[in-house]
């Protein structure tokens, strides 16, 4: 109790009450005794004063001193609490009255709607941004916070931003560090950037990047000790988990680009599967793969063992229109790729109208301090495997024009899971929105005309 009492001591003092040894003391009693405190009361803080501090906080806490001042503490908490909610909420709102509006535009004319409407229907629309979208939608999005922020007190305005305004309001932002804005249409072009100042966004102005190379020198090498060698580090990350997802995707007529040693076989399943194709560059690896297939499967009989690189796919066709794929599933292999777009280009070349390709594959993650060690050990994992571990997966996608009906990332987001499919084909009903599937309406994407 005395403890509580020293605790709030100068607002105390200022209420009238006089300070004595811890001790406040009214006034009024003051006057009528010249000892303000008795030696039991001294006794009993001396004791209090020998606890624990835990214990003394305790008796502080359940003191009537504490709980009369809480009051006041829970009753300002609260009203902060409740302003707070309502600037989200009224933000909430706003954010529905957009909505409405660019909806009622895009119904009227498609073509009209900014970069930033366009962007901000797609991503409420259920259907998936692309990856560099979402970039850019993130950013619009940043920018629109700020724009709430300082127009918090006025009702009526409409974040309307141009893309050059947002280019102008990240110009403000820029900081050492900062990324380029990324471009949404259209092919990367080449920018100098100055490492020093500036960490660089797209596969094309990282300089950090190994230079591509046809790796299959490397591999022939490599093949008889590979699978010795990335068991462990596939291990520690539990990639078994993934690879079996990877193989459960497939149905059909099937093609595994790069199967590298036949790391999948084990996850392989016959049942849903008509035809299987393996491909690989390096000779020595598709040996291996071909070993573990026929021991694994030997009943299997419609299986092909094909050497050749994943960008000469079309070709090694050699024109025969009917070779065509349900799916087409990829691990690990657009890292060591000379070419990755253009064999991501040449696997939607080869798929059957409403074909999917499957990919598992590694890169550049969701964390910057993850990304500045990729770019840092870049060239040593050039040296010792290969592999370009410190590309954009989603931006190769991209430039490939596949779209994105599936994307999921795991180890810091280096994994990337993805399903893409080719433009023009629609999705399935499994990967329709839940509202969709519930109610029996169909997707409808949304184009910018
Ligand atoms: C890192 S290994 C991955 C192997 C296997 N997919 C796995 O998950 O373990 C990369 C493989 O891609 C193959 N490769 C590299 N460039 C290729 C290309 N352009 N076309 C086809 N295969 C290629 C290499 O021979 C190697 O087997």
């Amino acid at each position: 109790m005395f403890a509580a009492t020293s605790k709030r001591s100068i607002l105390s003092l200022g209420s009238g009450g006089i300070y004595s040894r811890g001790v406040i003391i009214p006034l009024n009693v003051r006057a009528l005794n010249p000892f303000p405190v008795t030696s039991k009361q001294i006794q009993h803080q001396k004791k209090i004063d020998n606890l624990p501090k835990w214990r003394q906080w305790a008796i502080y806490l359940n003191s009537q001193e504490f709980k009369r001042s809480a009051t006041v503490y829970y009753v300002g908490g609260f009203v902060v609490l409740c302003v707070a909610f309502y600037f989200y909420m009224r933000d909430r709102y706003y954010e529905d009255r957009q909505i409405e509006h660019i909806k009622k535009k895009y119904s009227v004319d498609p073509a009209s709607l900014s970069e930033y409407e366009y962007l901000k229907l797609k991503a409420n629309s259920n259907e998936k941004l692309r990856p560099r979208e979402e970039k850019k939608y993130r950013l619009y999005q940043m920018m629109r916070k700020e724009f709430r922020r300082k127009n918090m007190l006025s009702k009526d305005v409409m974040f309307e931003p141009t893309p050059e305004s947002l280019d102008q309001w990240y110009q403000q932002q820029a900081r050492i560090g900062t990324k380029p804005i990324p471009e949404i249409e259209g092919q990367h072009e080449a920018v100098e950037v100055d490492s020093k100042e500036k960490v660089p966004l797209s596969n094309h102005d990282n300089p950090h990047i190994a230079n591509p190379e046809d790796t299959t020198a490397f591999f022939e090498a490599k093949a008889a000790d590979y699978d010795n060698e990335i068991k462990w580090e596939e291990r520690a990350v539990l990639m078994g988990k993934r690879r079996k997802w990877l193989m459960k995707q497939l149905k059909g007529d099937t093609l595994e680009v790069a199967c590298g040693t036949g790391r999948n076989i084990p996850y392989f399943e016959p049942a849903a599967v008509d035809s299987i194709t393996f491909l690989d560059s390096s000779s020595k690896m598709m040996e291996l793969t071909e070993e573990k297939f026929r021991q694994k499967h030997p009943r299997f009989k419609k299986a092909a063992f094909t050497v050749g690189k994943a960008e000469d796919l079309v070709e090694l066709t050699k024109g025969n229109d009917d070779i065509k794929y349900d799916t087409i599933v990829e691990a690990f292999g657009l890292c060591s790729h000379e070419d990755p777009v253009k064999a991501l280009r040449s696997m939607g070349q080869l798929l059957k109208p409403g074909g999917r390709i499957v990919l598992l594959e590694h890169g550049r993650g969701t964390w910057d301090f993850i990304n500045n060690h990729l770019d840092f050990r870049s060239d040593k994992r050039m040296q010792t495997w290969a592999c370009r571990w410190n590309l954009d997966i989603g931006e190769l996608v991209d430039e490939a024009g596949l779209d994105v009906t599936y994307e999921k990332r795991v180890h810091f987001g280096t994994t990337w899971m993805l399903i893409c499919k080719r433009p023009e084909d629609s999705i399935s009903i499994d990967e329709k929105p839940f509202y969709n599937k519930l109610f029996g309406k169909d997707f409808e994407p949304i184009k910018k005309q």
